[in-house]
């Protein structure tokens, strides 16, 4: 695997390597000393010309507990602001000899072409209202936790899961990369939206749609609640942020309606009050956070993939930088 460009790329056996090595990473976060020395010499750039809290964060993380060394790059400070092209921004930073390019862009399929500009790794992280391949990759891996702790199985997958993703899926990534991915690790996915957010062509996605949020909510193991992506609307799409809450919204009333063993799930940032109320925010079976921690562990996973050399590592005990120094590269 030398690019992460769509959820599409990753085979079962592909995306089941950056899962369960992602469970192996997540142990680092529960140590003290948060550092592996696997990934020392390389050079990741998070290239982000969208903003962005969680990815750009969690990846910059990633990349420093495997001891990469990591440069963040936004188009605002940068010479974008001038007038810099994308392939001529990809083209300098790769003349710098990095070894990966994170990238997120307002335009859908920017990162593709991108990896047609560059040597390096790319990783696709938000690319429009196309793709999010990283967050789908995370939202797999706090499920599978989540089955496993419900049924107490510790075998227990996606296989036969209701998976419900609720909201604007005209205008999601996340949506796009979970059907995708999902459909690969055997759940059974439902995309629900108001007529005027479900794309033109939804027939031929591997997943149901319908637009009767309550009968897809009874089936849910697994309820995602979108953003509601203000920022990506031109008008017309709902009446009043109101009658979206009332057709569309996790309300008190649905959270209560949801079998005992769902899980919430909302991709982040949400709007509280709009397509998720503060009580399914915050409720027991919300695993927004431990989505927001698996980001690490799976980014971590991810560029290991890309620049390990390998789908597996041996993750030894915690090493200081002066032991790391001692030891030299392992990967
Ligand atoms: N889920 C997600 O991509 O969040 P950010 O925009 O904060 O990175």
């Amino acid at each position: 695997m030398h690019h992460l460009l769509s959820a599409a790329d990753l085979s079962r056996e592909e995306a089941l390597s950056i899962i369960d090595l992602a469970e192996e990473m997540s142990e680092v976060q529960t140590r003290e000393v948060k550092k592996l020395p696997v990934l020392r010499g390389r050079t990741v750039v998070n290239l982000f010309f969208e903003d962005s809290t969680r990815t750009r964060s969690s990846f910059e993380i990633a990349g420093k507990w495997l001891s990469a060394d990591v440069i963040n790059v936004s188009a605002k400070g940068s010479s974008v602001s001038k007038g810099e092209s994308l392939r001529d921004t990809v083209r300098t930073l790769s003349a710098m000899g990095v070894d990966a390019l994170v990238i997120r862009h307002m335009a859908s399929g920017a990162p593709a072409q991108a990896a047609r500009w560059t040597q390096a790794s790319v990783v696709n992280a938000g690319d429009g209202t196309h793709e999010h391949p990283t967050q789908s990759l995370l939202d797999a891996f706090t499920m599978r936790r989540h089955f496993r702790a419900v049924t107490g199985d510790p075998q227990a997958d996606w296989t036969g899961r209701t998976v419900v993703i609720v909201g604007d899926v005209t205008h999601s990534r996340v949506a796009r990369s979970n059907v995708l991915l999902l459909r690969t690790l055997g759940a059974r996915v439902v995309l629900v939206a108001p007529p005027t957010q479900m794309p033109s062509g939804v027939d031929s996605w591997p997943c149901e749609a319908t637009d009767d949020l309550d009968a897809a909510l009874a089936e849910a193991d697994v309820a995602m609640m979108l953003r509601v992506q203000k920022e990506r609307m031109h008008g017309g799409y709902f009446p009043t942020a109101r009658e979206y809450t009332v057709g569309y919204g996790l309300t008190r009333d649905r959270l209560a309606a949801l079998r005992p063993d769902a899980a919430i799930f909302h991709p982040g940032p949400m709007n509280r009050g709009l397509e998720i109320s503060p009580d399914a925010a915050d409720a027991a079976s919300s695993r927004v956070l431990d989505q927001v921690a698996a980001g690490v562990a799976v980014r971590m996973s991810v560029l290991y993939h890309l620049l390990g050399g390998g789908s597996t590592a041996p993750l030894g005990p915690t090493t200081t930088s002066a032991e790391a120094d001692r030891k030299g590269p392992t990967a």
